[in-house]
Parts: C-alpha cells; structure tokens; sequence
C-alpha cells in the first residue's frame, strides 16, 4: 500500500500573508492543489493534509479529495506527523511531503516509492554550492547516512556539509510511527523535528537509502514572495517548453501563461501576456492574441481570440473573438462565427455561421444558425427580479441597437428593424420595426440656435 501525507499546519511568516502558505498560487494553482494532483496521479491508498494555521481555506479548497489531521499548535514536523494517527500500524509505504515544497515532480516520488520497497526509509537530497538554511545530511565513514542536522543545531564544520535535505522522504510506514512516539524537542527551537528519525533508524540498523535531486529547483522551498516568483517562473518555463516541444509557438514564452492543466494542439500560435488558465483545451492552428485570457474553456480549431477574455465556455473552430470581446460562463459559440469587438455574451448559446460583430450585449439566449445581430444590440434578460431567456431562431436579422426584452422569442428569418425595442414575440418570416413617429418642422433648427439673439434683437 502506497500512503501520503503532507504537512500544512505551519505559519509561514516570511510570506508576510493572511493566508496559510500553501494556498498561495504558483501558475494558477495553490501550492497544495499541485502536490495534491501529483500524489493522485501515483494513486495512493490516501493522502493525509496536516493541517492547523488558516486551516479552513485549504480544507475548502481540497474538500474531500483528501483526508485531514489537525496539528493545533505547531509543534514542529515531527509532532505534525504524530497527529496522523488514522495510518499507525498500517502497512505499507508512506511519502512525507512539505506543503511548502509543492514543485517535486511525480517520476520523483514514483522513483522514490522504488526505492523504499527494498529499503526502510529514502531521502531525497541535493548537493548545494551554498546550502544555506537546510538541514545537512551526515554521513559516515564508509559514506552511510547518520543524521541529519538542523543548520540551527549543526556545528560549524557541520555546516560547511553541502548535501541538504530536501524534506521529501519515503518511509516504511510502521517504522515510522514506531519511532515517532521517541522524537524529543532538545533542540534550538524547542522542536520535534521529524528528521531526528534519521538517527534512531540508523543507530537501530534499518536500512536508509538517499537519492540525489539533479536540479534543486525541483524541491525549492517556498517561504516567501521572491521564492514564490523564482518558482512559478520555473514552472511556468517547463509548461512552456513542453508545449513548443508539441508544436505550439509561444512568440514571447518568458511572457505566456499557461496553465499545468491546459491543453493545447499543434500550430497554435501564442502572442505575449497571454494566460490560459485551468482546465482548458486549445485547439490546432488557433492564433491567440495579446491581453487575452482564457479560463476553463474550449476553444477550437482556426480560431482567432485577439484580447478578450473567455471563461468557463466553449468555442468552437473557425471563430474569431474581439477585440475586446468577454464571453462569460456557459457560453457556447459554435464553429464559423464572429465574436466581434466589445461584445460580451453570458450563459448564451449561438449557432452555426452567424455574427454578432459589434457591441452588444446576449445574456441568456439561444441564437440559431445564420443569425445577424447587428451593432449595439442588448437582449434585456433581467427585470430586476428575474432573468429570463431571449431565443432568437435561424436566419433572424436584428438590426443595429435594438432592445429585445426577455422573455421573448424571433421567429425564424424575421427581421427586426434598427432602434426598436421589442417586447413581444415576433412572428417567423415578418418584418418588425418599432419607432416613435417622426416630426419635421422645416427651418427650426436655425430659429432655435440663434434664439437668444433674436429675444436680445440682435438678428
Ligand atoms: C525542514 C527540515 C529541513 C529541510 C527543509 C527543506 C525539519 C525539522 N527540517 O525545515 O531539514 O532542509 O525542511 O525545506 O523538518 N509544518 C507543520 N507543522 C509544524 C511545523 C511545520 O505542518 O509544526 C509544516 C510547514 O507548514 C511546512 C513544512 O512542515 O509546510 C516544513 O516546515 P518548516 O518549518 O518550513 O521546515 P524548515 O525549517 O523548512
């Protein structure tokens, strides 16, 4: 059996922040949400979140994906895995994982539950140029792991060591919590700190193994604003380079954002400060333009999307959006159409090979295929109460800054004339144009622009 558990209780106070340190978001997503999507991917038998400082955001945020233990006070990492009392004396292996630790990829943790199965605990170090504030990991003569030392509690040649612990570990889970009841907090902090383990099970002869990280990025930790940035650009960098490695140009990719979720087809070209967020999928051959940002939607193939903004809708192929388009959630525009400037569509469905090129406004309504909605259109959906639909059917034309007041249905191929506001149905095939009559009083425009001057008798 296969367990995680990932612990998030601490305060991160150099993030300076009102939020627990792992719901702050890397490419779109909290850190938690990425470790947590990972650890799914291995199919472990549970993950454990340890949790305490802020807890209710990420037990919101992760709901019932996963299983909790609630650490009250922080009493340091070793104390924090005390509070999972749900796996003790459960077989099997057990992946231990910082929250603030979330880019480790999963061929690492898939390698590092490989090695435990012929081992009683596995470490995931890395070799720093300057190891800074991490634990040390110390070895014996014949190269065997000993300890590991915290930098606050190491000696000064103790310090110098350059292999550091990442605080990714593989445990045989019975051990585990056979030896967690001994942790002390004899230590600078006043601690428990999990990585005391390393000494009791070597000096009780079980058998640790370390696998050395190749790039540290990879197990950076994140405390604190800057890390945060260093770690979403290389993330960012690595979506990004997989993507042009599958045939998407990316025009600027130090200035794309793709999300770890999306998904995008080949020949698709990407203009700078562009952001694909969520779950999204980009079809073939698409161009998308600058200022655009697309977030839980579908865009098709041969589309043009140029700075406007999609969310949680579907667009499908041959469609061009904007500029300066909004299509809102539960949008759908079907192939062929036009999206134009300054449009913005809620919860509206549009069919094949029509056009609604300049703006207006289509929240909750139904367009048929061959429509024309022309310049300045609003489908008038809420009373003030209510929300209501506008269905408007195949091969309808709706003129230039008309007003259609829902719930209301166009017939099939009628035409609405330009400047009517229309708050009935309108039959099938007819013509509707509704105006105030007009006045023409012939050479009163001139009377009235000099009327002061002719009160004063000037003209
Ligand atoms: C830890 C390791 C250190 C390692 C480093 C790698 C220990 C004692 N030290 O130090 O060897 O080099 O990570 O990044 O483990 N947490 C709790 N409850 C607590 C304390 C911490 O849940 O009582 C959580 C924090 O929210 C955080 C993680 O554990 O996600 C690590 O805690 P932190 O205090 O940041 O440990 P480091 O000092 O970084």
């Amino acid at each position: 059996m296969k367990y995680a558990i990932v612990l998030a209780a601490g305060k991160g106070t150099r993030m300076k922040t009102s939020l627990n340190n792992v719901m702050h978001e890397i490419t779109g997503k909290p850190m938690i949400g990425h470790l947590n999507d990972r650890l799914e991917k291995l199919e472990v038998q549970s993950t454990h979140v340890v949790v305490g400082y802020q807890k209710v955001h990420i037990m919101n945020y992760l709901g019932n994906r996963v299983q909790y233990a609630i650490q009250s006070e922080q009493l340091g990492t070793g104390h924090a895995v005390q509070m999972v009392s749900d796996l003790k004396d459960k077989k099997g292996k057990t992946i231990l994982l910082y929250g603030d630790v979330p880019l480790i990829l999963p061929e690492t943790m898939e390698n590092l539950f490989e090695q435990a199965d012929n081992s009683d605990m596995v470490i995931l170090t890395a070799e720093l140029d300057d190891p800074g504030m991490y634990g040390r990991i110390v070895r014996g003569k014949l190269g065997e792991v000993q300890k590991i030392v915290e930098y606050r509690d190491a000696s000064e040649s103790e310090k110098h060591l350059q292999e550091i612990n990442t605080g990714i570990y593989c445990f045989d889970n019975e051990l585990l919590f056979k030896y967690l009841g001994d942790l002390t907090n004899d230590n600078s902090q006043g601690e428990y700190y999990i990585t005391d383990l390393v000494e009791m099970f070597a000096k009780n002869h079980h058998s640790i193994k370390t696998i050395r990280v190749s790039d540290i990025d990879e197990v950076m930790g994140i405390n604190d604003r800057l890390q945060l940035a260093k770690a979403s650009a290389w993330l960012q960098e690595h979506v990004n380079c997989h993507w042009m490695s599958e045939g998407v140009t990316l025009i600027d990719p130090k200035n794309t954002y793709i999300s770890t979720d999306a998904q995008i087809g080949q020949d698709t070209i990407i203009y700078p400060n562009v952001m694909i967020r969520g779950k999204s999928v980009i079809g073939e051959d698409t161009i998308i333009h600058s200022g655009s940002v697309i977030t839980n939607s579908v865009v098709g193939n041969h589309c043009v999307i140029e700075s406007s903004k999609i969310i949680d809708s579907e667009v499908r192929n041959d469609v061009s959006v904007g500029p300066n388009a909004h299509i809102r959630a539960g949008s759908l525009v079907e192939d062929k159409n036009r999206i134009g400037n300054f449009v913005e569509l809620k919860n509206t469905h549009i069919g094949f090979d029509s056009r609604c090129a300049h703006l207006s406004y289509l929240g909750d309504s139904t367009v048929g295929s061959h429509v024309n909605i022309g310049c300045g259109v609003v489908t008038v959906n809420y009373d003030g109460v209510n929300k209501h639909r506008t269905v408007i059917e195949d091969g309808a034309f709706i003129g230039s800054n008309v007003n259609l007041i829902a719930p209301i249905t166009v017939g099939k191929n009628a035409v609405v004339a330009a400047g009517a506001t229309i708050t009935d149905d309108v039959q099938e095939g007819d013509l509707v144009i509704e105006r105030a009559p007009r006045i023409d009083k012939a050479g009163y425009g001139i009377k009235y622009k000099n009327k002061e001057k002719i009160e004063k008798g000037k003209v």
